[in-house]
C-alpha cells in the first residue's frame, strides 16, 4: 500500500458570502503531497491559489469564507474538523508560510534576532536561543549572522528580508513549507537566489514544499510534481517533466507559452487571450472555453470532470490528447 501523503485536500469547495449571494471561489480542489516532495501550484492570479494554499491551515478569513465540502488531511486529520488547540500546534508546527512582500511581513521595530526567537519560543521554547537564532541565519545563507540579528528589517534588502522570513518558517522545524510566490516581489537575480536557498534547504531539511509561482523556471527548476488552477479548480496535475514536455490541458499549454523563463525577464504572465472569469460569473461547461483555442461546440454545455489520463497524470480537458512539446 502506498504511504499515507502528508498532506491530501479532496473535493475542496469554499464559499464567500452566504445564500443567494454565495460565489464558490474554491470547486473541488484536490492535490497531494508526499513528505519531502515539492509540488509546484500554478495559475493567472484570481484562480484561487492563495485559498488553496490557507486552507491547508485553516487561515482563510471565516467568515466571509465558509468550507462547504471537502476535506483536508494533515498528517491523516482532518485540518476542517481541527479544535482551536490543534490548528495552533499544525500552524507553525507542521506547515509555515513564506509569502510575497517580506518588507510586510516582518515587524519594523522589533530587531531581527528577537523576531525569530519569538518564533521559536511559540514552537521550541526549549531552542529558543541566541545560538539557535545564529544558526538559522546561517542556514539561510545570511552573512555576519551574529551582528544582524540586532539590526532592524528596513537595514536589509528585500532578498535578506525574505531569508529572514525563511528562518523564521523554518524555526518550528516544519514538515511542511507553503512558499506563495517568495519572489515574485524581488529582481530576477535576487529571484535565482532565494530558489537556490529554497533547493539547498529542501536537500538539507527534507521537508515538503508546497511552491505556488508564476513562473514555469522555477517549477522546473524545484518541483517533483505540478498542479494548475484555473478560475478555481484543478485543470492538470503531472510530473514536472511530462508537464513541461507535453502539457495535455490546453490551459497549461497557452500558461507555458505565455510565461517567461526564470531570468528571462520578470515573474509576470504575459497575455493568454481574454481573461480569468470574475467571480461567481465562471461560464457554463468547461471555465476555460472561451477563451480555448481548440474548443469545441460540446465545451461550452459539458463542465468536463478532472480525469486520470495516464498514470499519475490528471487533466479536465476530455478533448486534448496534448503533444510532444519541447521533447
Ligand atoms: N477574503 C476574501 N473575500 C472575498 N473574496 C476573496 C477573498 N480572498 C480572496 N478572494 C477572491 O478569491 C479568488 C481567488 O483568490 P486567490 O486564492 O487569492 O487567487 P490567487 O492566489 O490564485 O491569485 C480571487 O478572485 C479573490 O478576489
Ligand atoms: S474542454 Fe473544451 S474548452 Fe475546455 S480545455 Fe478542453 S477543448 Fe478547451
Ligand atoms: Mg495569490
Amino acid at each position: 500500500m502506498a504511504p499515507k501523503p502528508l498532506l491530501e485536500i479532496r473535493d475542496l469547495e469554499l464559499e464567500f458570502g452566504r445564500g443567494r449571494d454565495a460565489v464558490r471561489v474554491l470547486d473541488g480542489v484536490g492535490l497531494r503531497l508526499g513528505a519531502g516532495e515539492t509540488l509546484g501550484l500554478v495559475g493567472e492570479s484570481g484562480s484561487g491559489k492563495t485559498l488553496t494554499a490557507l486552507a491547508i491551515a485553516r487561515l482563510v478569513p471565516c467568515p466571509p469564507g465558509r468550507f462547504v465540502g471537502g476535506t483536508v488531511m494533515l498528517e491523516g486529520v482532518d485540518v476542517l474538523r481541527m479544535t482551536g488547540a490543534e490548528l495552533r500546534r499544525i500552524r507553525g508546527g507542521v506547515v509555515s508560510y513564506v509569502f510575497q512582500e517580506p518588507g510586510a511581513a516582518l515587524n519594523p521595530v522589533l530587531r531581527i534576532g528577537v523576531q525569530i526567537r519569538e518564533a521559536l519560543r511559540l514552537h521550541r521554547p526549549e531552542a529558543a536561543t541566541e545560538a539557535e537564532v545564529v544558526r538559522l541565519l546561517r542556514l539561510v545563507g545570511m552573512p555576519a549572522p551574529e551582528e544582524r540579528l540586532r539590526g532592524y528589517a528596513h537595514e536589509l534588502s528585500g532578498g535578506m528580508q525574505q531569508r529572514v522570513l525563511i528562518a523564521m518558517a523554518l524555526a518550528s522545524q516544519p514538515r511542511l513549507l507553503v512558499a506563495d510566490e517568495p519572489t515574485t516581489a524581488l529582481d530576477v537575480t535576487i529571484q535565482a537566489q532565494i530558489i537556490e536557498l529554497l533547493r539547498e534547504l529542501k536537500e538539507r531539511l527534507g521537508m515538503a514544499i508546497l511552491l505556488i509561482t508564476h513562473n514555469f523556471g522555477i517549477v522546473g527548476d524545484l518541483a517533483d510534481r505540478v498542479a494548475v488552477m484555473y478560475a478555481g479548480q484543478m485543470v492538470e496535475s503531472a510530473p514536472t517533466r511530462s508537464l513541461l514536455r507535453a502539457p495535455r490541458h490546453p490551459y497549461t499549454r497557452a500558461l507555458l507559452e505565455s510565461v517567461p523563463r526564470l531570468g528571462g525577464g520578470g515573474d509576470r504572465l504575459v497575455a493568454i487571450p481574454g481573461s480569468v472569469p470574475r467571480l461567481g460569473a465562471f461560464p457554463a461547461g468547461c471555465r476555460f472555453h472561451p477563451r480555448c483555442p481548440v474548443a469545441r461546440a460540446e465545451c461550452a454545455r459539458q463542465a468536463p470532470a478532472l480525469m486520470e489520463v495516464e498514470p499519475g497524470r490528471w487533466s479536465r480537458c476530455p478533448y486534448h490528447e496534448g503533444d510532444a512539446r519541447g521533447a
